[in-house]
This record gives structure tokens, sequence and C-alpha cells, in this order.
């Protein structure tokens, strides 16, 4: 499945990625450093904030309570549509999944 992240200036990075891997990881392993991952994709760091596109919203599993509370806590303006894009495992139904990256991530 190919996603694509959406960066703070509109530009998009449209990625390759493999079934069973999380968003995050995806976008890590493509270099974009909207995405920072500072504790590798444990629900701890909230530094792989992104905001869903809002087609693609209701078409995530929901979210955990640990990603809930950590969303508080993100350095970016909380949203509605935000997640945390290591808690996003990529199924080949998330096929054209757009996920955009908050101004910033610490
Ligand atoms: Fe740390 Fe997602 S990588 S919470």
């Amino acid at each position: 499945p190919a996603i694509t992240f959406i960066h703070p200036d509109g530009k998009s990075d449209r990625v390759e990625t493999s079934d069973g891997e999380s968003a995050m990881q995806a976008a890590t392993r493509h270099g974009l450093d909207g995405i920072l991952a500072e504790c590798g994709g444990n629900a701890m760091c909230a530094t792989c904030h992104v905001y869903v596109d809002a087609s693609w919203l209701a078409r995530l599993p929901a979210m955990a309570d640990d990603e809930d509370a950590l969303l508080d806590g993100a350095a970016a303006e909380r949203q509605p549509a935000s997640r945390l894009s290591c808690q996003i495992v990529i199924t080949p139904d998330l096929d054209g999944l757009v996920l955009k990256m908050p101004e910033r991530q610490v």
C-alpha cells in the first residue's frame, strides 16, 4: 500500500509501505523529517503526531487510551483528526491514506 504525507508547507510525499508496518515506520524509512518518533514507536513520545485526512479518519481503528492520553501532550495543537502515526498499522485497505504532518513535533 502507498500512503501520502503532506508537509506543513503543502508539499507531499507518497511512500510505499509494507503490510504490518506503521505509518511512522514508513515515514522514517523514507527520511521524512516531519516525523521524529523519538520513542521508536512505543506510544511514549508523541513526536510522530499526524492529522488524518478527513475522508480517512473514520476508516482507521479507534485509538487506545495511551495514544489518546499522549496526544494531549503533543507539541502542535491537538485536533479531532490527530493520531500518533506509530499506532496506525498499514493494511491493504489503507492504500491511499493521507496524513498531514504538524508544524512541529517538539
Ligand atoms: Fe513515539 Fe509514536 S513514535 S509515540
